[in-house]
């Protein structure tokens, strides 16, 4: 029986391909995550930036145009294949867990730290969170966009609010229906291991869809402007862990 987290490797092995293919237009990373995720970066440009589960490197893609130099890991070898495709001879990408500690990654070696839709793959946010503090210079930023805890909680039909449940639904929207498993939790369980382990957070962002996503999707344009799906989160690395 595959682990959850094989399960997660095998998801995204299967929808690398479509993915990447999509996702310079797909409406809610395109016109509902992005534009929301980046107006909370702080100026990029000459700056270095760690992308914690790159994907197939849109993300890295603008933030090189900006002028950042990326580094990008991701936990499916397909992802980071796709990635250093879409930013050739640019960046620096490589195959990772973020289950496990970032040891190539010297201590204060980041002006930004970048995760985008990928912490709720994750059990225990802890560890990352450790790890994203310690390769953050002090001063630097932690920028996150995740699924968001009320949504997750009505999506799932969730009875048990403050558990930290295993739970998983079906992909429709990159052809092929592929299961994808993630773990839902309370908003407290999203805050709590940031501001444990030496994150103040300074911005918090219930996302609305740009008007190019209504061409495209108009029902769900009209749903996420009237009840957000993610939550995005700026937060600075203080000096010291505050726990
Ligand atoms: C929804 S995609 C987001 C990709 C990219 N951040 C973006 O927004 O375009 C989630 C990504 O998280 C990666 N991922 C899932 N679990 C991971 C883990 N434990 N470590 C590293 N990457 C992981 C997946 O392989 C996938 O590429």
């Amino acid at each position: 029986m595959p682990s959850v987290r094989e399960k997660i490797i095998q998801a995204y092995e299967t929808l690398a391909e479509s993915y990447n293919a999509l996702i310079d237009h797909k409406p809610h990373n395109a016109y509902y995550d992005r534009p929301n995720t980046l107006a909370l970066m702080p100026e990029v440009a000459g700056k270095s930036v760690l992308d914690a589960a790159c994907g197939p490197g849109k993300y890295a893609e603008i933030l090189i145009e900006r002028g950042a130099a990326v580094t990008g890991f991701d936990i499916s070898p397909k992802m980071i294949e796709l990635a250093q495709v879409r930013n050739p001879d640019k960046g620096t990408f490589y195959v990772h867990d973020l289950h496990q500690p970032l040891d190539r990654l010297d201590d204060s070696s980041f002006d930004v730290v970048l995760c985008a839709l990928a912490l709720h793959y994750l059990p225990d946010w802890n560890q990352v969170m450790q790890e994203f503090h310690r390769v953050l210079k002090p001063g630097g930023h932690l920028v996150i966009s995740i699924e968001h805890p009320f949504f997750e909680y009505g999506f799932f039909k969730s009875k048990k609010y403050f558990e930290t449940e295993h739970v998983h639904c079906t992909w429709k929207g990159f052809g092929a229906p592929v299961e994808v498993n993630s773990y839902r939790r309370s908003l407290q369980e999203c805050i709590i291991p940031m501001t444990d382990n030496g994150f103040l957070i300074e911005k918090i962002v219930e996302p609305r869809p740009t008007p190019e996503f209504k061409a495209l999707d108009p029902r769900h344009y009209e749903e996420l402007n009237n009840f957000p799906s993610f939550i995005c989160i700026r937060a600075i690395r203080y000096n010291q862990i505050t726990k």
